[in-house]
């Protein structure tokens, strides 16, 4: 007798699932919620849990080849190993791609915002493809592209340039050894010069060559 009203108890649990399910024209929320197909993906919460809207950035991942995810229409492979300016290159090489060139101020915006939610908050510098050019002073190019960096706003971290009247300028710190572009962690993620090897804890940002 018990068995046997467990087994009903079981049978209508089931029965009530399956008359939720979803038409063929309708998409099942998470909740079981049914909503119209046309309603996924639209930029409005349908589904009281918001199921509908929640996995539409995967969705766009998911035109990246392996490894990489769509930021802002670009594919980007963020990385976690860190070393060198050099290393970073190369390992950016090995899957196919290249050092992130950041010369779009909205792109910039996207990119840090990422970084962000994936590293709690500013915990990583990053490289990106930026280096100073032989025998010129205080411009720096993409490396894939040979095309100068813009100074200034919205790019490069504020930087005290020491004088007593508080000379404020966002540019990179003059100096021989800042040959390289990273993302500086300290400076909430814009753009800083160091040396290849002297900047610590830097992994990368790669895009698909
Ligand atoms: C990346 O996502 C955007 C929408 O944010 C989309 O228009 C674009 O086609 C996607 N690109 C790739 C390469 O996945
Ligand atoms: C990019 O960097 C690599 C490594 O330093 C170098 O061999 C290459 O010449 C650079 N490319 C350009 C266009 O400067």
């Amino acid at each position: 007798m018990e068995i046997l009203s467990t087994v009903l108890l079981m049978l209508v649990a089931l029965k009530t699932t399956s008359a939720q399910a979803c038409s063929a024209e309708d998409f099942a929320c998470s909740n079981g919620q049914c909503i119209s197909i046309t309603n996924v993906c639209d930029g409005v919460q349908h589904c009281s849990d918001n199921s509908d809207e929640t996995r539409c950035a995967q969705i766009d991942m998911e035109e990246c080849p392996p490894l990489y995810t769509n930021v802002s229409g670009r594919c980007l492979h963020i990385d976690i190993v860190t070393g060198t300016w050099f290393e970073m290159h190369y390992r950016c090489r090995e899957i196919g791609g290249v050092m992130v060139e950041v010369d779009d101020a909205n792109f910039f915006y996207d990119l840090v915002n990422v970084l962000k939610q994936q590293f709690a908050s500013n915990t990583k510098n990053f490289w990106i493809g930026g280096q100073k050019p032989a025998g010129l002073e205080s411009s720096y190019v993409w490396n894939t592209t040979g095309t100068f960096i813009a100074m200034g706003s919205p790019f490069w971290a504020v930087y005290d340039s020491g004088s007593s009247t508080g000379d404020y300028s966002q540019e990179p710190m003059e100096s021989a050894e800042a040959q390289y572009v990273y993302l500086n962690k300290d400076r909430f993620l814009y753009f800083s010069a160091g040396d290849a090897v002297g900047v610590a804890d830097a992994s990368v940002v790669c895009q698909l060559a």
